[in-house]
């Protein structure tokens, strides 16, 4: 038992006797505050919420509340209650805290922290999408890390999850890079160096283009020709598409990055007839200077383009398509476009133009938005051939880190010394993004991102090291039978375990134990905190809590004590902490290094 389960028996508990009273009240009315500092308890109830419904002041329907969860038998086994002001506090008991609290952290393996949901809703979750032949770059880790951490979260919390890729492989700009590559394309070039590659024919065809008016006219009539499945066009736009994915996938591999479909804005060409038809039969569709468009003055936004007047479609139709078909096919109940901030208008324009066709589903559409990666003042851009890439920088941070740990870490295999440095230095770059609220800029810069010492990556998976180490030096008396080969296997060693939540039971007592347990047993509601706002910053300053939390007890305790029993209790706090931090990380799409 986690607090997510305690949380349900005081809600469950409230809406009892709400009812009971006669007040109908669904469970979202009702919201649960988790005080900032343990000494005010593990859950407050807000009671002015209730004000208005029951017509009486919030002291004193805290005040009736707690007198009936005083008779609640289970909540009040469970916790001890007290109404203060406008609130209800909860504490959890110490004696729930040492056993049935540590045991699921002890012994829930892989499944520590999920959920199971008996009809679960389906989510659908579109993040990174990058474009095709373009470099991928640092600015991209926001989307991709935002939308795969948010994908393993409501995997892990028993939604139906989604994920996909809504990579940018149409549009005329793919008209032009075939001219281009038609015009001076090398395929052993190509072949050798990728991306980069059609990045310089795409800047040169772009800059010939300034006094060439021509060419812009041949890049539209390749584009359209691409659209009607000219056979040459095709294959070459084929070649570019599946040489941008073996680079993407490089990059996601490292980043543990997944999806269940990588379906590009190609993917909907062949749905777009039917969203053409959709709009027209609801009267949407007006021509304006030989365009069709979809008018959305009324609602204070420029004007939805359906097809350019030279009849190819665009980023929008696409967009249109691709949702229609997603609620065709998954009947969502909930679709996230993770896409940077100056997208906005963009999806403001695509859920509107929904909802005047009558898809009444654009009301679960969410555009969850962020911020820019800046380095020093300069705002990035690929335009001017200015490339962060991304494998450039997460290449850059490993050797930092790998040069760092050589000297401090003499005993270390080459192949020690570079799997930990890649787990660390990648890890280091993934948590700086993530730990930024992201409606706020990414500052950059390199140094602070790997201070071992600051509120980083390093120092969470340092933390976990430590526990790691404890536990390896724990004399085998302690935890007899314990694999130390596969400490950080999640799934193995539960048998072993097992001596310790007994231990735990009857020795645990000291304040920074209890208040470790509190802080530990909170990871399912910090997880569902992350759904519900779309923030990953809140299980990396959770994270953090964590770590501190730790590092009181450690400072405070001793833990391998001569008391065998006492020892014992409290390799299970060090052995707890390392189950969530490495969850934790886990979820986050880092790595866990065994040393550092
Ligand atoms: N490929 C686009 C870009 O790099 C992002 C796509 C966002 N998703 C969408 N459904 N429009 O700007």
């Amino acid at each position: 038992m986690l607090f997510d389960t305690i949380r349900t028996q005081i809600l469950d508990s409230i809406a009892l006797h709400l009812k009971s009273q006669g007040n109908e009240t669904t469970l979202p009315d009702l919201v649960l505050e988790y005080p900032p500092e343990l000494h005010l308890g593990d859950f407050a109830f807000p009671a002015f919420r209730l004000a208005k419904m029951l017509r009486k002041g919030p002291p004193q329907i805290a005040k009736d509340l707690a007198e009936h969860f005083k008779k609640d038998a289970l909540l009040s086994k469970n916790c001890k209650i007290e109404a203060v002001g406008p609130y209800v506090n909860f504490t959890v008991n110490a004696d729930v805290l040492k056993t049935e609290v540590l045991k699921s952290l002890l012994l829930s393996g892989e499944h520590l922290g999920e959920q199971k949901q008996k009809n679960p809703p389906t989510i659908i979750l579109e993040y990174s999408s990058p474009n095709v032949a373009k470099a991928f770059n640092i600015y991209h880790l926001r989307g991709t890390m935002i939308g795969s951490c948010l994908y393993h979260i409501f995997k892990t919390r028993g939604y139906n999850t989604i994920g996909i890729n809504h990579l940018g492989d149409w549009g005329t700009q793919y008209g032009t890079l075939a001219v281009a590559y038609e015009k001076w394309g090398d395929d052993h070039e190509l072949e050798k160096r990728g991306i980069p590659y059609l990045v310089e024919l795409y800047i040169k065809i772009n800059k010939e283009m300034e006094t060439d008016k021509n060419i812009e006219l041949q890049a539209r009539a390749t584009f359209a020709k691409l659209e009607k499945g000219d056979a040459a066009i095709q294959k070459l736009w084929k070649k570019f598409v599946e040489l941008s994915l073996k680079e993407f996938n490089r990059t996601y591999q490292r980043l543990h990055v997944e999806f269940d479909h990588v379906w590009g804005e190609s993917f909907y060409i062949d749905k777009i007839s039917a969203v053409e038809k959709l709009l027209k039969e609801k009267n949407l569709i007006v021509e304006s200077e030989g365009a069709q468009v979809v008018m959305l003055e009324t609602f204070n936004m420029p004007p939805c383009m359906i097809r350019k007047a030279d009849g190819s479609t665009i980023y929008h139709t696409r967009d249109l398509a691709a949702a229609i078909y997603r609620q065709e096919k998954f009947h969502f109940s909930k679709m996230v476009y993770v896409v940077g901030a100056e997208q906005k208008l963009h999806f403001a324009q695509i859920f509107k133009t929904l909802e005047l066709a009558g898809q009444n589903w654009s009301k679960v559409c969410v555009h969850v938005d962020f911020g820019l990666y800046r380095f020093g003042d300069a705002k990035m851009s690929t335009r001017k051939g200015n490339f962060f890439t991304m494998e450039s920088v997460l290449d850059e941070a490993v050797e930092r880190v790998e040069t760092i740990m050589r000297e401090k870490w003499t005993e270390a295999s080459a192949a020690e010394l570079k799997t930990a440095a890649e787990a660390i230095g990648v890890g280091a770059v993934i948590f700086n993004d993530l730990s930024t609220d992201r409606n706020t800029d990414v500052n950059f810069d390199l140094e602070k991102v790997l201070d071992f010492e600051g509120e980083t990556g390093p120092y969470i998976q340092y933390a976990h090291t430590r526990c790691l180490s404890i536990l390896r030096n724990a004399p085998e008396s302690l935890v007899p039978g314990l694999d130390r080969t596969k400490l950080m296997d999640l799934s193995a060693n539960a048998g072993a375990f097992k001596n310790l939540v007994v231990a735990a039971e009857k020795k645990l007592k000291e304040t920074e134990e209890l208040d470790l347990i509190r802080v530990l047993a909170k990871f399912p509601l910090i997880l569902d905190s992350v759904l519900e706002t779309y923030r990953p910053s809140h299980l990396t300053s959770y994270l953090i809590d964590i770590t501190k939390a730790f590092n009181r007890f450690y400072r405070a305790h001793k833990v391998l004590v001569e008391e065998e029993a006492l020892a014992q209790a409290r390799l299970s706090l060090v052995l707890a902490t390392e189950r969530v931090l490495l969850k934790g990380l886990t979820l986050l799409g880092m790595s866990a290094p065994e040393k550092m």
